[in-house]
């Protein structure tokens, strides 16, 4: 097992962005919580967080040729622009879960459409947090 955990534009700001919405945990908290719970479990662990799509997609072919068998990734506002992160996924065909923080469906209609939904093993959205962790376990245990 060999996890790659990302996160896309302004998740660098968790803990001080709208905490009404995202919480108060710092992407920091996120990061070592999942490393924690990987490492309990023998498995390998890196993060990556960027606020540059093209530096995402070089960071999931990367994920390719390190062998990583799963990706867990809160795309930020590219869930709903990014055709080329969606393209990398699918090149690299690694299994990935797609988290958001916040419920995206009881939000602005612009959030509601995915360009990842279709192609992840699975979507966590509106749990806050925690649903790194669901994705991390999720992860561990069957990808
Ligand atoms: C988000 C939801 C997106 O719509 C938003 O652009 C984000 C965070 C979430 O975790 O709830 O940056 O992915």
């Amino acid at each position: 097992r060999k996890i790659l955990l990302i996160n896309g534009p302004n998740l660098n700001l968790l803990g001080t962005r709208e905490p009404e919405v995202y919480g108060k945990q710092t992407l920091l908290d996120i990061e070592n919580a999942a490393k924690s719970q990987c490492i309990s479990h023998d498995a390998e662990f890196d993060c990556f967080q960027s606020n540059h799509e093209g530096m995402i997609v070089d960071r999931i072919h990367l994920a390719k040729q390190q062998q990583f068998t799963a990706i867990v990734i809160n795309p930020g506002a590219y869930t709903h622009t990014s055709i080329a992160i969606r393209d990398a996924l699918a090149g690299v065909a690694i299994p990935f879960i797609e988290v958001h923080i916040s419920n995206v469906y009881q939000r602005e209609t612009f959030r509601h459409h995915s360009y990842l939904s279709d192609i992840a093993k699975g979507v966590i959205c509106g749990l806050g947090t925690d649903g790194y962790r669901f994705a991390i376990d999720f992860a561990i245990k069957n990808l």
